[in-house]
């Protein structure tokens, strides 16, 4: 057999193994799993939650620890895609959310919380006005139909491997269920490209949304040079320039954008703002946001029953300004980044085709040791190994995204982070010829 023929024979036959123990452990995860497809399409409402054979069930959580159906436990490394950084029900939050209840939820009029959560946020990272959705995904619907409104202009520029929300993603380039903007996709991290793209199009051009590091893309960070060629291409054009924060407001004091000194028009938000409740924001320069003071003869109408919904609206401001403060977000990206520090020296000293993308506390798992730009530089890799990474850490009780995705909540701390680390070693050590033959 060529080197090639038992590499890929090996592979497989590791997958296999590594599924059928999966299968093994886990007979009420698969219960729940077959039930769940008689009433929803593939037992799924959340397309990013499966993974073959079937997922897994979890029947509680408390603080960084995760408990499925079969009674196993994890160390929770997911952080429900950065929405979870308070951990499992948070006392602050949990008192917050019980105090909103004593006083009624519904109340179809202004409550007294939705202000102070809106300076809450405004202050935190930097906005003149915000204005609160339901989701992320919403959050940049929201922040396009407006720049779309104040440009008069039709055409959005993004980039490959862009995530903004169900409706908005470009992962695979696009999506046949995309809205129906006139897009440009352009390359991340390319600024001569983004900025002739920008330049070529400047009369059409309504936005540019772009994420300061791409998180569902796999935690590729933007590079200041690029960041700072669109803000100026963007004003050199009248475009509308969009930093969706959605994941990425965690990573420094005052979000992203204010660490790498570069002021977009409009930022959104959404995930752990909320306290773990449904939340998303749109937010920046008071002249596009009073385009929808409802004062005006001529405002924009934005609507959303839940919009300021009291249980949000409390658990955001208390996990805002009594835990996740600009200290807190400092102490944890300082974390994360010792974390991946870690992970990093250990795949260098094994010589393994495998490293870690990200800033602070997000970080993606990749099977290459070459440089990560944008996703195309990862577009190569070998899908079969993040599986069997994926299978190897859950039978070590540690949960991570399928896709690769660690993100740092609260609640671990340095005896969770040895114990990943320790795991990652074990993984790059029984895993050796497996890797090894991929390095080839
Ligand atoms: C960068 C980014 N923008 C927008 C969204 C959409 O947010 P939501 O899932 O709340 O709609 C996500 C979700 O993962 C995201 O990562």
């Amino acid at each position: 057999m060529s080197d090639v023929r038992m590499r890929n024979a090996d592979l497989d036959s590791a997958l296999a193994e590594a599924r059928e123990s999966y299968v093994a452990r886990n007979p009420k995860s698969l219960a729940r799993f077959v039930e769940a497809t008689a009433v929803m399409p593939g037992g799924n409402t959340r397309t990013v939650l499966f993974y073959a054979p079937f997922p897994l069930g979890f029947a509680r959580g408390e603080g960084a620890l995760l408990e499925d159906l079969d009674g196993r436990t994890y160390i929770d490394f997911l952080g429900e895609f950065t929405a979870g950084i308070y951990g499992h029900s948070h006392p602050v939050i949990r008192r917050a959310i019980e105090a909103a209840l004593d006083g009624g939820i519904n109340l179809g009029g202004h409550n007294l919380l939705e202000a102070r959560f809106a300076r809450a946020v405004t202050t935190r990272f930097g906005l003149e006005r915000a204005r609160f959705t339901n989701s992320g995904t919403e959050a940049n619907l929201m922040a396009l139909a407006t720049a779309v409104a104040a440009t008069r202009r039709r055409k959005v520029l993004v980039f490959r491997g862009g995530y903004h929300g169900a409706v908005f993603t470009f992962a695979a380039g696009g999506s046949p269920i995309n809205v129906p903007h006139e897009f440009l996709v352009g390359r991340y991290n390319d600024a001569p490209a983004a900025s002739a793209l920008i330049a070529g199009h400047a009369p059409d051009l309504a936005a540019v949304v772009v994420e300061p590091m791409q998180g569902g893309g796999g935690c590729i960070p933007a590079e200041p040079d690029f960041l700072a060629a669109l803000r100026a291409a963007a004003s050199n054009a009248g475009a509308v320039l969009i930093f969706d924060e959605v994941m990425t407001s965690r990573l420094a004091p005052h979000g992203l954008a204010a660490a790498l000194g570069i002021r977009p028009d409009l930022t959104t938000l959404g995930k752990y703002i909320g306290g773990g409740m449904s939340f998303g924001a749109f937010g920046g320069r008071a002249a596009l946001l009073d385009l929808f003071d409802p004062r005006r003869p001529d405002a924009l109408p934005h609507a959303g029953t839940f919009n300021n919904n009291v249980l949000t609206m409390a658990a955001g401001l208390a996990g805002l300004t009594e835990v996740y403060t600009a200290a807190a977000a400092e102490a944890l990206s300082a974390r994360g980044e010792a974390l991946r520090a870690r992970l990093n020296a250990l795949c260098r000293r094994a010589a393994a085709p495998l490293q870690f993308t990200g800033i602070g506390s997000m970080m993606t798992a990749h099977f290459t040791a070459d440089p990560i730009r944008s996703p195309e530089d990862v577009a190569g890799t070998d899908p079969r190994l993040k599986e069997i990474f994926f299978f190897d850490l859950l039978a070590a009780g540690i949960w991570i995204a399928r896709r690769g995705m660690i993100n740092l909540s609260l609640p671990i701390g340095d005896s969770e982070c040895d114990r990943l680390t320790a795991v990652v070693e074990e993984f790059l050590e029984t895993r050796r010829p497996l890797l090894a033959a991929s390095a080839l």
